[in-house]
Protein backbone atom coordinates (compact mmCIF):
# COMPACT_ATOMS: atom_id res chain seq x y z
CA UNK A 1 0.00 0.00 0.00
CA UNK A 2 1.67 3.35 -0.94
CA UNK A 3 -0.07 6.36 0.67
CA UNK A 4 0.28 9.67 -0.40
CA UNK A 5 1.54 12.35 2.22
CA UNK A 6 2.83 9.78 4.54
CA UNK A 7 5.45 12.37 6.18
CA UNK A 8 9.06 10.76 6.03
CA UNK A 9 9.41 11.89 9.07
CA UNK A 10 7.54 9.12 10.55
CA UNK A 11 8.34 6.55 8.05
CA UNK A 12 12.36 7.74 9.05
CA UNK A 13 11.86 6.91 12.69
CA UNK A 14 10.23 3.79 11.76
CA UNK A 15 13.23 3.02 9.51
CA UNK A 16 15.52 3.84 12.51
CA UNK A 17 13.98 1.21 14.63
CA UNK A 18 13.70 -1.22 12.29
CA UNK A 19 17.74 -0.85 12.12
CA UNK A 20 18.01 -0.84 15.85
CA UNK A 21 15.75 -4.00 16.29
CA UNK A 22 18.24 -5.96 13.66
CA UNK A 23 20.96 -4.79 15.95
CA UNK A 24 23.22 -7.84 17.81
CA UNK A 25 22.35 -5.84 20.87
CA UNK A 26 18.83 -3.91 20.36
CA UNK A 27 17.84 -1.66 22.69
CA UNK A 28 14.32 -1.78 21.24
CA UNK A 29 12.56 -4.78 19.47
CA UNK A 30 9.83 -3.27 17.34
CA UNK A 31 8.62 -6.35 14.80
CA UNK A 32 6.46 -4.52 12.89
CA UNK A 33 8.87 -1.09 11.94
CA UNK A 34 10.59 -3.03 8.79
CA UNK A 35 7.37 -3.89 7.99
CA UNK A 36 5.84 -0.52 8.25
CA UNK A 37 8.65 0.86 6.49
CA UNK A 38 8.41 -1.88 3.46
CA UNK A 39 4.33 -0.91 2.75
CA UNK A 40 5.03 2.30 2.35
CA UNK A 41 7.54 2.22 -0.88
CA UNK A 42 9.48 5.14 -0.20
CA UNK A 43 11.33 6.08 -2.91
CA UNK A 44 13.75 6.57 -0.76
CA UNK A 45 16.00 3.85 0.21
CA UNK A 46 16.07 3.86 3.44
CA UNK A 47 17.97 1.33 5.53
CA UNK A 48 16.08 -1.07 8.00
CA UNK A 49 18.98 -3.42 9.22
CA UNK A 50 22.08 -2.22 11.06
CA UNK A 51 24.91 -3.07 7.91
CA UNK A 52 28.08 -5.03 9.19
CA UNK A 53 30.46 -2.07 8.56
CA UNK A 54 28.06 1.15 8.97
CA UNK A 55 30.38 3.92 8.06
CA UNK A 56 31.14 1.91 4.63
CA UNK A 57 27.47 2.47 3.86
CA UNK A 58 26.21 4.24 0.76
CA UNK A 59 26.80 7.58 1.67
CA UNK A 60 22.59 8.33 1.34
CA UNK A 61 22.18 6.07 4.08
CA UNK A 62 24.63 7.50 6.67
CA UNK A 63 22.69 10.09 7.92
CA UNK A 64 19.83 7.95 8.42
CA UNK A 65 22.28 4.76 10.26
CA UNK A 66 23.65 7.50 12.60
CA UNK A 67 19.76 8.62 13.25
CA UNK A 68 18.91 5.27 13.80
CA UNK A 69 21.69 5.30 16.80
CA UNK A 70 19.88 8.15 18.84
CA UNK A 71 16.16 6.45 17.67
CA UNK A 72 16.67 3.23 19.33
CA UNK A 73 18.15 5.17 22.33
CA UNK A 74 14.29 7.92 22.18
CA UNK A 75 12.66 4.75 21.60
CA UNK A 76 13.90 2.67 25.10
CA UNK A 77 14.09 5.89 26.72
CA UNK A 78 10.48 6.36 26.38
CA UNK A 79 9.65 2.66 26.64
CA UNK A 80 10.99 2.35 29.98
CA UNK A 81 9.53 5.41 31.23
CA UNK A 82 6.09 3.97 30.55
CA UNK A 83 7.09 0.48 31.93
CA UNK A 84 8.09 1.97 35.20
CA UNK A 85 6.66 3.83 37.77
CA UNK A 86 2.70 3.82 38.44
CA UNK A 87 0.68 3.22 35.41
CA UNK A 88 -2.56 4.91 34.33
CA UNK A 89 -4.94 3.49 32.56
CA UNK A 90 -5.30 6.04 29.87
CA UNK A 91 -2.31 6.98 27.53
CA UNK A 92 -2.48 9.48 24.75
CA UNK A 93 0.17 9.45 22.02
CA UNK A 94 0.40 12.68 20.47
CA UNK A 95 2.10 12.61 16.95
CA UNK A 96 1.95 9.13 17.46
CA UNK A 97 3.12 8.75 13.86
CA UNK A 98 4.61 4.78 12.97
CA UNK A 99 4.64 3.96 17.10
CA UNK A 100 3.61 0.67 17.63
CA UNK A 101 4.07 0.73 21.50
CA UNK A 102 0.52 -0.25 21.37
CA UNK A 103 1.19 -3.60 20.25
CA UNK A 104 4.56 -4.25 21.27
CA UNK A 105 4.77 -3.14 25.16
CA UNK A 106 2.99 -4.79 28.11
CA UNK A 107 -0.10 -2.86 29.15
CA UNK A 108 -1.98 -3.24 32.41
CA UNK A 109 -5.64 -4.36 32.19
CA UNK A 110 -7.97 -2.20 31.19
CA UNK A 111 -5.75 0.02 29.34
CA UNK A 112 -6.45 2.44 26.64
CA UNK A 113 -3.85 4.33 24.18
CA UNK A 114 -5.48 7.26 22.51
CA UNK A 115 -2.96 8.18 19.16
CA UNK A 116 -3.42 11.10 17.39
CA UNK A 117 -1.74 12.33 14.39
CA UNK A 118 -2.50 12.74 10.63
CA UNK A 119 -5.57 10.26 9.01
CA UNK A 120 -3.57 9.03 6.49
CA UNK A 121 -0.49 8.13 9.01
CA UNK A 122 -3.19 6.32 11.14
CA UNK A 123 -4.84 4.65 8.38
CA UNK A 124 -1.69 3.76 7.03
CA UNK A 125 -0.07 2.20 10.03
CA UNK A 126 -4.05 0.34 10.93
CA UNK A 127 -3.44 -1.20 7.45
CA UNK A 128 -0.32 -2.52 7.61
CA UNK A 129 -0.42 -4.30 11.07
CA UNK A 130 -3.71 -5.68 9.88
CA UNK A 131 -2.29 -7.34 7.50
CA UNK A 132 0.22 -8.29 9.55
CA UNK A 133 -2.95 -9.89 12.04
CA UNK A 134 -1.37 -7.57 14.94
CA UNK A 135 -3.33 -7.31 17.82
CA UNK A 136 -3.16 -4.34 20.36
CA UNK A 137 -2.81 -5.32 24.00
CA UNK A 138 -5.08 -2.66 25.24
CA UNK A 139 -7.89 -0.65 24.04
CA UNK A 140 -6.10 1.38 21.02
CA UNK A 141 -7.97 4.24 20.11
CA UNK A 142 -6.96 6.10 16.85
CA UNK A 143 -7.96 9.91 16.80
CA UNK A 144 -7.07 11.89 13.30
CA UNK A 145 -6.59 15.63 14.42
CA UNK A 146 -3.98 18.73 14.08
CA UNK A 147 -2.52 19.07 17.06
CA UNK A 148 -2.02 22.86 15.58
CA UNK A 149 -5.26 23.47 15.73
CA UNK A 150 -7.41 23.16 19.18
CA UNK A 151 -7.75 19.43 19.69
CA UNK A 152 -9.27 19.36 23.26
CA UNK A 153 -13.02 18.27 22.00
CA UNK A 154 -12.20 15.36 19.23
CA UNK A 155 -10.20 13.94 22.20
CA UNK A 156 -13.21 14.02 24.87
CA UNK A 157 -15.33 12.92 21.75
CA UNK A 158 -12.78 9.91 21.40
CA UNK A 159 -13.60 8.74 25.01
CA UNK A 160 -10.81 10.76 26.64
CA UNK A 161 -11.65 11.00 30.76
CA UNK A 162 -10.16 14.56 32.19
CA UNK A 163 -10.87 12.84 35.52
CA UNK A 164 -8.64 10.32 35.03
CA UNK A 165 -5.03 10.04 35.42
CA UNK A 166 -3.66 10.37 32.12
CA UNK A 167 0.35 9.41 30.73
CA UNK A 168 1.17 12.00 27.60
CA UNK A 169 3.70 10.78 25.51
CA UNK A 170 5.24 13.71 23.02
CA UNK A 171 7.67 12.00 21.10
CA UNK A 172 9.29 13.81 18.03
CA UNK A 173 6.20 16.09 17.55
CA UNK A 174 7.41 19.36 18.87
CA UNK A 175 10.01 19.99 16.41
CA UNK A 176 7.27 19.99 14.06
CA UNK A 177 4.96 22.61 15.64
CA UNK A 178 5.50 26.57 15.92
CA UNK A 179 6.67 28.14 19.09
CA UNK A 180 2.98 29.19 19.78
CA UNK A 181 1.42 25.78 18.49
CA UNK A 182 4.22 23.96 20.81
CA UNK A 183 3.14 25.92 23.93
CA UNK A 184 -0.48 25.71 23.30
CA UNK A 185 0.14 21.58 23.25
CA UNK A 186 1.62 21.74 26.62
CA UNK A 187 -0.67 23.85 28.06
CA UNK A 188 -3.78 21.86 26.98
CA UNK A 189 -1.49 18.68 27.92
CA UNK A 190 -1.52 20.60 31.63
CA UNK A 191 -4.89 21.72 31.36
CA UNK A 192 -6.29 18.14 30.77
CA UNK A 193 -4.28 16.00 33.28
CA UNK A 194 -5.87 15.13 36.76
CA UNK A 195 -3.46 14.54 39.39
CA UNK A 196 -1.49 11.51 38.79
CA UNK A 197 -0.92 12.13 35.75
CA UNK A 198 2.46 11.82 33.94
CA UNK A 199 4.18 12.78 31.00
CA UNK A 200 7.36 12.57 28.45
CA UNK A 201 8.29 15.13 26.31
CA UNK A 202 11.24 15.29 23.47
CA UNK A 203 12.09 19.05 23.58
CA UNK A 204 12.52 21.15 20.64
CA UNK A 205 15.38 23.03 20.37
CA UNK A 206 15.99 26.29 18.22
CA UNK A 207 18.09 25.81 16.00
CA UNK A 208 20.24 29.01 15.11
CA UNK A 209 20.10 30.51 11.92
CA UNK A 210 23.84 30.13 11.09
CA UNK A 211 25.29 29.77 7.85
CA UNK A 212 27.42 26.68 9.32
CA UNK A 213 23.29 24.89 10.60
CA UNK A 214 22.03 26.05 7.25
CA UNK A 215 24.35 24.55 5.06
CA UNK A 216 24.37 21.06 7.37
CA UNK A 217 20.20 21.32 6.69
CA UNK A 218 20.51 21.67 3.23
CA UNK A 219 22.94 18.73 2.78
CA UNK A 220 21.12 16.06 5.41
CA UNK A 221 17.75 17.66 3.20
CA UNK A 222 19.36 16.67 -0.03
CA UNK A 223 20.77 13.01 1.32
CA UNK A 224 17.70 11.79 2.62
CA UNK A 225 14.72 13.75 0.79
CA UNK A 226 13.61 14.99 4.84
CA UNK A 227 12.92 18.71 4.04
CA UNK A 228 14.05 19.77 7.75
CA UNK A 229 14.60 23.59 6.69
CA UNK A 230 10.78 23.59 6.32
CA UNK A 231 9.09 21.75 9.51
CA UNK A 232 12.14 22.12 12.22
CA UNK A 233 11.09 24.61 14.71
CA UNK A 234 13.21 27.92 14.30
CA UNK A 235 12.98 30.07 17.17
CA UNK A 236 12.06 30.41 20.62
CA UNK A 237 10.49 26.81 21.18
CA UNK A 238 9.07 27.20 25.01
CA UNK A 239 10.66 24.88 27.91
CA UNK A 240 8.34 22.39 28.72
CA UNK A 241 9.61 22.48 32.48
CA UNK A 242 9.03 26.23 32.34
CA UNK A 243 5.31 25.59 31.30
CA UNK A 244 4.73 22.81 33.37
CA UNK A 245 6.12 23.67 37.06
CA UNK A 246 3.83 26.80 37.26
CA UNK A 247 0.99 24.35 36.68
CA UNK A 248 2.35 22.25 39.87
CA UNK A 249 4.12 19.46 37.86
CA UNK A 250 7.02 17.99 39.30
CA UNK A 251 9.70 17.69 36.05
CA UNK A 252 13.05 16.37 35.45
CA UNK A 253 14.99 16.72 32.34
CA UNK A 254 17.52 14.40 30.55
CA UNK A 255 20.06 15.15 28.25
CA UNK A 256 20.99 12.98 24.94
CA UNK A 257 24.27 12.58 26.35
CA UNK A 258 22.70 11.03 29.25
CA UNK A 259 20.97 8.45 27.38
CA UNK A 260 24.03 7.64 25.84
CA UNK A 261 25.57 6.64 28.45
CA UNK A 262 22.26 5.48 30.34
CA UNK A 263 22.43 2.80 27.32
CA UNK A 264 25.81 2.54 25.99
CA UNK A 265 25.60 4.12 23.00
CA UNK A 266 27.72 6.63 21.14
CA UNK A 267 26.23 9.05 18.49
CA UNK A 268 28.82 7.77 15.71
CA UNK A 269 29.17 5.31 12.75
CA UNK A 270 32.99 4.39 13.45
CA UNK A 271 33.50 1.13 15.23
CA UNK A 272 33.32 1.13 19.07
CA UNK A 273 37.12 1.09 20.94
CA UNK A 274 37.42 -2.89 22.43
CA UNK A 275 36.79 -0.90 25.90
CA UNK A 276 33.10 -0.20 24.71
CA UNK A 277 31.69 3.26 24.55
CA UNK A 278 32.11 4.42 28.12
CA UNK A 279 36.24 4.64 27.16
CA UNK A 280 35.17 6.94 24.39
CA UNK A 281 35.39 10.66 26.77
CA UNK A 282 32.69 12.77 26.75
CA UNK A 283 34.69 15.69 24.23
CA UNK A 284 35.37 12.82 21.87
CA UNK A 285 31.66 12.13 21.44
CA UNK A 286 30.41 13.39 18.18
CA UNK A 287 27.43 16.25 19.99
CA UNK A 288 24.18 16.59 17.84
CA UNK A 289 23.06 20.09 18.41
CA UNK A 290 19.55 19.12 16.69
CA UNK A 291 18.26 17.18 19.80
CA UNK A 292 16.90 18.89 22.42
CA UNK A 293 17.08 16.05 25.22
CA UNK A 294 13.79 14.96 27.01
CA UNK A 295 11.88 16.05 30.27
CA UNK A 296 9.79 14.13 32.18
CA UNK A 297 7.37 15.07 34.23
CA UNK A 298 4.41 14.12 37.34
CA UNK A 299 1.69 15.85 39.00
CA UNK A 300 0.85 15.19 42.60
C1 LIG B 1 8.98 12.48 13.45
S1 LIG B 1 7.38 11.80 13.44
C2 LIG B 1 7.40 10.99 15.02
C3 LIG B 1 6.30 9.99 15.13
C4 LIG B 1 6.30 9.14 16.40
N1 LIG B 1 6.08 9.93 17.58
C5 LIG B 1 7.55 8.35 16.50
O1 LIG B 1 8.42 8.72 17.30
O2 LIG B 1 7.68 7.38 15.76
C6 LIG B 1 6.35 13.22 13.73
C7 LIG B 1 4.88 12.88 13.67
O3 LIG B 1 4.16 14.03 14.11
C8 LIG B 1 3.03 14.16 13.30
N2 LIG B 1 2.63 15.57 13.29
C9 LIG B 1 3.37 16.64 12.95
N3 LIG B 1 2.64 17.76 13.02
C10 LIG B 1 1.40 17.38 13.44
C11 LIG B 1 0.19 18.08 13.69
N4 LIG B 1 0.11 19.40 13.52
N5 LIG B 1 -0.90 17.36 14.08
C12 LIG B 1 -0.84 16.02 14.24
N6 LIG B 1 0.29 15.31 14.01
C13 LIG B 1 1.39 15.97 13.61
C14 LIG B 1 3.48 13.71 11.92
O4 LIG B 1 2.39 13.34 11.09
C15 LIG B 1 4.40 12.55 12.27
O5 LIG B 1 3.73 11.32 12.27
Amino acid sequence: MRTRGLPLTALAVAAGRAVETSRADPLVADRFASALVVAARSHLDLPTVWPAEPAEAPPLQQPLLLASIYIGMRTRFIDDFLQSGPSTTQTVILGAGLDTRAFRLTWPDGARVIEIDSANVLEFKAHVLSRLSAEPGCELISLPADLSLPWREPLLGAGFDPAQPTTWVLEGLLPYLDAASQAAVLNEVAALSAPGSRAVIERAVALPETDDIEAKLREFSEQTGLPMSEVLARADPPNPVELLEPAGWRCSSHTVEELCSTYGRVLSLAAPTEAGPEATAPEQQPSDQSRGGFVTAWLE
